[in-house]
Parts: C-alpha cells; sequence; structure tokens
C-alpha cells in the first residue's frame, strides 16, 4: 500500500474489547498477570517498558521507515541521548555533522564530553572529510539532513557506504523530512532519529521522540536503554502524534508548496540579502535534494539586509508569524537560532557552520501562503 494509506492504518486496528476505531489511551501503570508465570498479554508487565499506546505508535512508525522496530522517547533529546548511551562508552569516538540542532550540540558537548566520549564536528556534506575523520575507535556516525538550520545536506548513501565499509552505524536524523520526502534506511543508514514533537505531532501539541532502527539488534540495544534510563514517550502524547501521523503527507505537501511560494517572494525581495530554500534553482546543493528526498521540506531561511538588527525589527513586529522555538505545526512560527534554538553553540562555532546573528528560521506552517506573504512584506516594510 501507498504512504498515504499506511500513515493512516498502519500499527492500529480496531479495539478487541469495544471496536473503537482509534487506540485508547491505555492509562495505566501496570498489567495483571495471570499467573507468576504468564501475562494477560506477551510483552506487558509495567508502562515503564511498554504500552499499547505508545505500542501503536512505534508500529506504524516502523512500516513508514521501513526499519525493523521503533522505540518510542519522551522528546527528540531523549531518543538521541538512548542512541549515545546505546552505541558508545567512554573512550568511543563520534562524528556528528557540523550543523546540527542546538540540543544535539549541546548533550554531546556538555554531558558526554564528561564521561570520556569525544566527539567531532565534522562537515558531512564532505563524504572525503567524513572518511578521514575516522578513528580507530569511531563506533557512532550521526547525521542530520537537512541540518537545523542552514539546511546543509548530507548524501546519506554516500555516508551509509563509508560507514558500512567501517562497521560503523550511521544514524539520521531525519526531523526534517520525515519517512513521506526521505528514507535513510532504504539509502543504507542504520538508523533513523525523530522528533515526533515537530510534523508526526504537526499541531503544537506534544514534545516526543524516536529511534526507527534497520536490525532487531539494534532496537534491543536502544530500548534496553530506553526502560533502564525511563524515558519512554506517555500514552497521550502517543496517541495524539498517531492522529498527528493520518494527515501527515497532506501537511508536508502543502507546507512545503507555502514555502516555495514563500522562499520565491524572498528572492523577489530588495530588502532581504540572502535566501534558502532546497527548492530554489539558487540552492548549491538542490541536485542531492532531488536526488535522496522526493520532497524539499517547509523549513526556509532569510538574511535581512542589514543584519542582525534589521532582522529583529522584523521578527519582532512581524504579524500572523510566531515567534517560537518549534517547527513543523500547522501554524507558521518564525526562530532567531542564533539566541534561540542554537543559543548553546558557541559563536566562533555557529560563525564557522554559517549561524549567522541574522540567519532568520522560518518554519513554513498551513495557513494562506497569500496570508504569510502579506505578513512577511508588511513586516520587511517597516522601516
Ligand atoms: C532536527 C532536530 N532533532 C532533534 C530535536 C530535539 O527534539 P525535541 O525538541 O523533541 O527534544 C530537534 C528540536 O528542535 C530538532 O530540530
Amino acid at each position: 500500500m501507498r504512504f498515504t494509506t499506511r500513515q493512516i492504518h498502519s500499527g492500529v486496528e480496531p479495539d478487541p474489547v469495544t471496536g473503537a476505531i482509534l487506540t485508547p489511551i491505555y492509562q495505566t501503570t501496570t498489567y495483571v498477570q495471570k499467573s507468576v508465570d504468564e501475562y494477560m498479554a506477551k510483552g506487558y508487565s509495567y508502562s515503564r517498558s511498554a504500552n499499547p499506546t505508545v505500542r501503536a505508535l512505534e508500529k506504524k512508525l516502523t512500516d513508514l521507515e521501513g526499519g525493523a522496530d521503533t522505540t518510542c522517547f519522551a522528546t527528540g533529546m531523549a531518543a538521541i541521548n538512548a542512541l549515545f548511551l546505546a552505541m558508545v562508552s567512554a573512550g568511543d569516538h563520534v562524528i556528528v555533522s557540523d550543523v546540527v540542532y542546538g540540543g544535539t550540540y549541546r548533550l554531546a558537548t556538555k554531558v558526554y564530553s564528561r564521561f570520556g566520549v569525544d566527539f567531532s564536528f565534522v562537515d558531512t556534506s564532505n563524504p572525503d572529510e567524513v572518511e578521514r575523520s575516522i578513528q580507530e575507535n569511531t563506533r557512532l556516525i550521526v547525521t542530520e539532513t537537512p541540518a537545523n538550520p542552514t539546511l546543509k545536506l548530507t548524501d546519506i548513501q554516500a555516508i551509509s557506504d563509508i560507514a558500512r565499509a567501517k562497521g560503523i552505524p550511521h544514524a539520521v536524523d531525519n526531523t526534517f523530512l520525515t519517512p513521506y520526502y526521505q528514507q535513510p534506511l532504504e539509502l543504507g543508514a542504520d538508523l533513523v532519529i525523530h522528533s515526533t514533537t515537530k510534523y508526526f505531532d504537526g499541531h503544537n501539541a506534544t514534545v516526543g521522540g524516536a529511534i526507527v532502527a534497520g536490525t532487531r539488534e539494534h532496537d534491543d540495544s536502544v530500548r534496553f536503554i530506553q526502560n533502564a534510563t525511563g524515558t519512554i514517550m506517555s500514552p497521550q502524547v502517543a496517541w495524539l502524534t498517531l492522529q498527528g501521523c493520518k494527515t501527515l503527507s497532506v501537511r508536508l505537501d502543502q507546507q512545503s508548496s507555502n514555502a516555495m511560494d514563500i522562499a520565491r517572494f524572498l528572492e523577489s525581495h530588495p530588502k532581504v540579502q540572502r535566501v534558502c530554500y532546497p527548492g530554489l534553482e539558487s540552492f548549491e546543493q538542490r541536485p542531492l535534494a532531488e536526488k535522496q528526498a522526493t520532497g524539499f521540506g517547509a523549513m526556509v531561511w532569510f538574511e535581512v539586509r542589514g543584519g542582525l538588527e534589521e532582522g529583529k525589527v522584523l521578527m519582532d513586529s512581524i504579524k500572523l508569524w510566531s515567534l517560537a522555538e518549534n517547527l513543523g505545526s500547522v501554524e507558521s512560527l518564525i526562530t532567531h537560532p542564533a539566541t534561540m534554538t542554537h543559543a548553546d553553540v558557541e559563536e566562533s562555532e555557529r560563525q564557522r557552520v554559517g549561524i549567522t546573528d541574522g540567519l532568520v528560521r522560518l518554519s513554513v506552517g498551513l495557513e494562506d501562503s497569500r496570508d504569510l506573504i502579506t505578513a512577511l512584506d508588511d513586516a520587511l516594510g517597516i522601516r
């Protein structure tokens, strides 16, 4: 069956007791056993370890990404933390894309560095540089593509080939495009990371995360950490995310179409210095975007002439767009990464990887693109 059908039906069945079409929110801590040796339903003993509502979402995400199994977490960061805990130990080395979500950078540099894990932030858009950065003790490669916030792309297949030749697992953060537009496991990656907070939820309602593993062994390692550290997603969040999944493709197609309209508008505006959107002809890595994904996504960034000062005027005065940290929701959001999502990345590192002070990030929502453009036009015209 096609993606749009599977996003609705995969992983869920009518409730066996009542016939309810939606998987119920199994709000329970524990599950009564038939006897010391026998559970009522296999796999359910305590909701830190497994919960039927969460399990339905895990099955759906597994099907959508084409994996062996999925483990869902309380947040995207809990998922990334579990990935590190499952894959590396003190003395190991990890390669991470030099442009990643600020929280991933913070976790690596401010937490794992205390436990003797060494990280290299590498330009993963250059496979040769990745190959050169591999050490004897490299145990994991993590790429984020498109990267938050610069939208730099990594060639998933090229990095997966390098990683596989050296026996190193390659995990891809697929939050920006979702399996609807990009399927990292098919391109050779071993694990896929998601902040389900973004497009899977899509309504600014929850925080959640997931790791889809390509093999049972990797899923077992990740699930063991989920249970050991107590970071499972809650059943309410899983239920809301299950509903969000049903409209994923429809939202993403419309939001991406809106993003294209907005990127073109910004490109033609005299007050805009630079616009970045993978669907624009001016996007340097557009051939790669077309090769490994079926859509360009709904994230755009631009710089206003006059830099940070003028950018601030725009962000402080714009109507309709909310100045906020999230992305991927039906509500359009405007963000200043240097002071918001990437504030914990040192200034020198931000400058090195292109997260300039003047960069304004847009998460394009589902409103009418003409209204979104009018609001941008008005805000750009303030001075
Ligand atoms: C690409 C990416 N990965 C992971 C995360 C972390 O997810 P969460 O905020 O759900 O912890 C984010 C959050 O913005 C993100 O943008």
